[in-house]
């Protein structure tokens, strides 16, 4: 067996480790690798929230029974322990003897719960990035033994940064606690989806970056000397929306596939939790295609994203990807007309300043979008 892969195993044999955000997409695919990989592995605790009527155990019985855990045998699924908990209260609110359970056994935590919309509300994007995180920073520090702590941020996570961006954690002006209390004590201040200027959330494309470099920032503050870790992972997981890419078709896709990405998670617990590295930072980790190793045009991603998810769709999706590059003349039409819809319906908004959003109930955001999606299949049908 190869060298590697015995190590990780050896290092997960025995151990119990927690995650937040295991019931999502690459929570899911981490699960899966912890448990295909260490074999000897004892106990994962994922916290999870009650969602849709569900308990934390049906959602975690639902997750197991997908397709992805077939090969596993129901002793090796019975290692997932379910834990009701919410992530923005102190200890995640876990009932006590579980916490004392937990202090006492685990020695690697995964922090992967996420916010991922991009026009939600800075209050609530600070709230779910930020404050758990800090949630999770402080139950983590309280475990016996802390061996790893790994934070999945984001490869958009500096998009206000000009130029380079190395794998270290760049200073938010406003200290991430300054905008959890904010956002706690004050939250008309962030809860306004329109007002979110770009001074607000210094210089980012929207809240959500903003509120992973936050955590990051967090990270350095509260656990300089821990052996922590950041992962920044370029991946995305479509929901069939998208129709149109503008770009050279010859591009290197920088993305890559979420396997990789959890095999570096799992790698990175190992180099902390070995000493191997003894960081007074937290190690931060590009999770991205570097353009020399197995690199895919922008032409062969697209290819292989229709083709793939036509043959085995995701149960999310609600428009089936049928993405095409488009460029020039057509690409600018096809932007023009996908857009003219928003457009039509933000420029109105903004000039007589309507702050929340919403006209009588109707939520000008989601119409847009539903607009836009309208235009754009007009647009498929034309051109096609
Ligand atoms: N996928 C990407 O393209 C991508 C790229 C770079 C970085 N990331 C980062 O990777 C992490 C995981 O992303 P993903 O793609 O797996 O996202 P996802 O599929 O949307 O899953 C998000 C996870 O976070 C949990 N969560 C969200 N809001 C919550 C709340 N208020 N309370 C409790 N749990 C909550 C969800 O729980 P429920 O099931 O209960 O909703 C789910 O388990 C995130 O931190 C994200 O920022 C993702």
């Amino acid at each position: 067996m190869d060298n590697k892969l015995c190590r990780l195993k050896d290092f997960f044999a025995n151990r119990c480790i927690l995650i937040t955000g295991g019931t999502g997409f690459i929570g899911m695919a981490l699960i899966e690798a912890l448990l295909t990989s260490s074999p000897d592995l004892r106990r994962i605790y994922v916290v999870v929230r009650e969602k849709k009527g569900l308990k934390p155990a049906e959602r975690i019985f639902k997750l197991l029974s997908s397709e992805i855990f077939d090969h596993l045998s129901p002793e090796t699924k019975a290692k997932v322990v379910p834990i009701l908990g919410d992530l923005t209260a102190e200890n995640f609110g876990i009932e006590p003897s579980i916490l004392a359970e937990i202090r006492g056994t685990v020695t690697v935590v995964y922090h992967n719960a996420g916010l991922i919309k991009f026009n939600r509300s800075l209050k609530d994007t600070v709230l779910m990035n930020v404050l758990s995180t800090l949630r999770c920073i402080e139950l983590a520090k309280s475990l016996a033994k802390l061996s790893a702590f790994i934070y999945t941020s984001s490869i958009t996570a500096n998009t206000n940064i000009q130029g380079k961006i190395s794998e270290k954690v760049y200073k938010t002006k406003r200290s991430p606690k300054e905008m959890i209390m904010l956002a706690l004590e004050s939250p008309s201040t962030l809860d306004k989806v329109p007002e979110i200027k770009s001074d607000m959330i210094e210089g980012h494309v929207n809240s959500y970056t903003y509120s992973k470099q936050l955590a990051e920032n967090l990270i350095l503050e509260e656990l300089s000397g821990f052996p922590a870790g950041i992962v920044r992972p370029a991946l995305g997981h479509v929901k069939g929306g998208v129709r149109s890419i503008c770009g050279n078709p010859r591009t290197i896709h920088f993305s890559i596939p979420c396997d990789h990405v959890v095999n570096c998670m799992m790698a990175l617990a190992v180099s902390l939790g070995t000493q191997e590295i003894s960081p007074k930072l937290p190690v931060v980790a590009h999770l991205c295609n570097n353009r020399t190793v197995n690199p895919i045009t922008m032409q062969d991603f697209v290819k292989i994203l229709n083709e793939e998810s036509w043959k085995n769709p995701c149960d999310t999706y609600f428009l089936l990807p049928r993405i095409k590059i488009r460029n020039g003349f057509r690409g600018i039409i096809y932007f023009i007309a996908s857009y003219l819809a928003a457009i039509a319906l933000f420029v109105p908004e903004k000039f007589i300043n309507i702050s929340t959003g919403k006209i009588k109930g109707i939520n000008i955001v989601d119409m847009q979008y539903k607009l836009s999606r309208h235009i754009a299949e007009l647009c498929n049908v034309i051109y096609d």
